[in-house]
């Protein structure tokens, strides 16, 4: 087979990047190594920024979205028992959209298999060969047969723990990393949730996030020992643990209901550079992971395939190869203020168990700066509904 850009990767980075050369009359194939059903129905984050939200509109792929979708015009940070209001709409003139990160892959395979793309799930033995030179084949193996599809580029959109990124030799990249001694236990229950905003709440016990997916199902998070299995987290020790979190001298809290999947995730920040090597790009999961606080992964995922797909549509309608030259650079420089603000906010909101009492008062002063001065939400906020995407134009002709 022979296609202009193999994809590997059906996540959001991958189907996105299909949908968007589609539009532009690129060819593609997408490689998945799961089933439909499974990356339907794999629970991830929830939040898209405004410019996530107008990408999948303008596109035609927003209509569920803007039907089902929740708007959040602000958020609510919580610390010593009482909540504040961080209103993003008033200081930003913009909003969030509260939709989970499986439905958006749900839409966009639908648009993709509607409009005759082909994405080959369960694909065996996934490997790339040849992208540092002019010729780059992806390997894999369906229905017991060994496949192989020649293309001009790959995009390696295969999450963190894919292949595209080991394969490209080790002293070509420099590796930026994080660990964090702690993880998000991640429970969703079938609760109305109690208020229509997302609660980011510091506890002397440790983080809890109170957010949710619908009109009947509550999403909820809370820091957790990295190594800890979940065997040891009944329902009702989440139920206590997260009622103990939230307690607020107002009595809101959570509404209770049955829990219908927790799982526990580490957190880590991570950043690859560059993002690319000969005829290979890196982009979403593959390419950087941020810890979950500032509601950036998905979002920089499309962020990346926007800025991949113009310069792949340079390439092909406009002949020049100068934005493909810079995309690492054209995304670096977003991720890195997404990585310092996803860092920052897992700073201010967790306990970290090496933490002395000046780091705690140090804390609480952040958290009361952030609630208390105007210039500095308006920052939180700018950052949270997502800085611009739009780079400046110099990389033409
Ligand atoms: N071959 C083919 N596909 C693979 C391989 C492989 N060897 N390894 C992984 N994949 C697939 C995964 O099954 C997954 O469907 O690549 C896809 C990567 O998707 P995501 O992990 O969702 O990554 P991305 O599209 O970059 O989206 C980033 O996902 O983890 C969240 O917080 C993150 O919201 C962010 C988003
Ligand atoms: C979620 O709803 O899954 C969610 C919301 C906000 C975050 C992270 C996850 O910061």
């Amino acid at each position: 087979m022979k296609t202009q850009v193999a994809i590997i990767g059906a996540g959001p980075a991958g189907l996105m990047l299909a949908h968007l050369l589609h539009l532009a009359g690129i060819e593609s194939v997408i490689i998945e190594a799961r089933s439909r059903g499974y990356v339907e129905g794999r629970i991830r984050a929830g939040v898209l920024e405004q410019g996530t939200v107008d990408l999948l509109s303008a596109t035609g792929v927003g209509e569920r979205m803007r039907r089902e979708g929740l708007l959040h015009q602000g958020i609510e940070i919580g610390f010593a028992g009482k909540r504040h209001r961080i209103d993003m709409q008033q200081l930003t003139g913009q909003a969030v959209m509260v939709y989970g990160q499986h439905e958006v892959v749900k839409d966009l395979i639908e648009a993709r298999l509607h409009e005759g793309g082909e994405i080959v799930f369960e694909a065996g033995s996934v490997s790339i060969v040849g992208f540092d030179g002019a010729s780059p084949l992806v390997r894999y193996e369906a229905d017991g047969m060994k496949r192989e599809i020649h293309c001009d580029y790959i995009a390696g959109c295969d999450g963190f723990h894919g292949v595209c990124r080991p394969s490209v030799p080790a002293n070509a990249l420099t590796i930026y990393e994080r660990d964090y001694p702690f993880g998000w236990l991640g429970v969703l229950a079938d609760a109305a949730p109690s208020q229509d905003e997302l609660v980011y709440m510091n506890h002397t016990n440790g983080f809890a996030l109170f957010s949710m997916r619908s009109p009947t199902v509550t999403r909820l998070y809370l820091q957790c020992d990295p190594s800890e299995d979940i065997a040891h987290w009944s329902d009702d020790r989440i139920w206590g643990e997260l009622l103990c979190r939230f307690k607020c001298s107002d009595g809101w809290q959570p509404n209770v209901g049955r829990i219908t999947q927790k799982s526990i995730t580490p957190m880590r920040s991570f950043v690859t550079e560059p993002m690319q090597f000969g005829r290979l790009f890196l982009a979403g999961d593959a390419a950087h992971i941020v810890p979950p606080t500032g509601a950036k992964g998905m979002n920089l995922a499309i962020a990346d395939v926007r800025v991949l797909a113009r310069a792949l549509v340079d390439f092909y309608i406009g002949g020049s190869t100068a934005r493909l030259e810079h995309y690492s650079q054209i995304c670096l420089r977003r991720i890195w203020k997404a990585q310092r603000f996803s860092w920052w906010m897992t700073s201010m909101l967790h306990q970290f168990p090496d933490a002395n009492p000046f780091d705690r008062r140090r804390q609480i002063a952040d958290l009361d700066y952030v609630t208390s001065s105007l210039i500095a939400a308006r920052s939180l906020a700018e950052n949270y509904v997502g800085l611009p995407m739009d780079e400046p134009d110099q990389w033409n002709g």
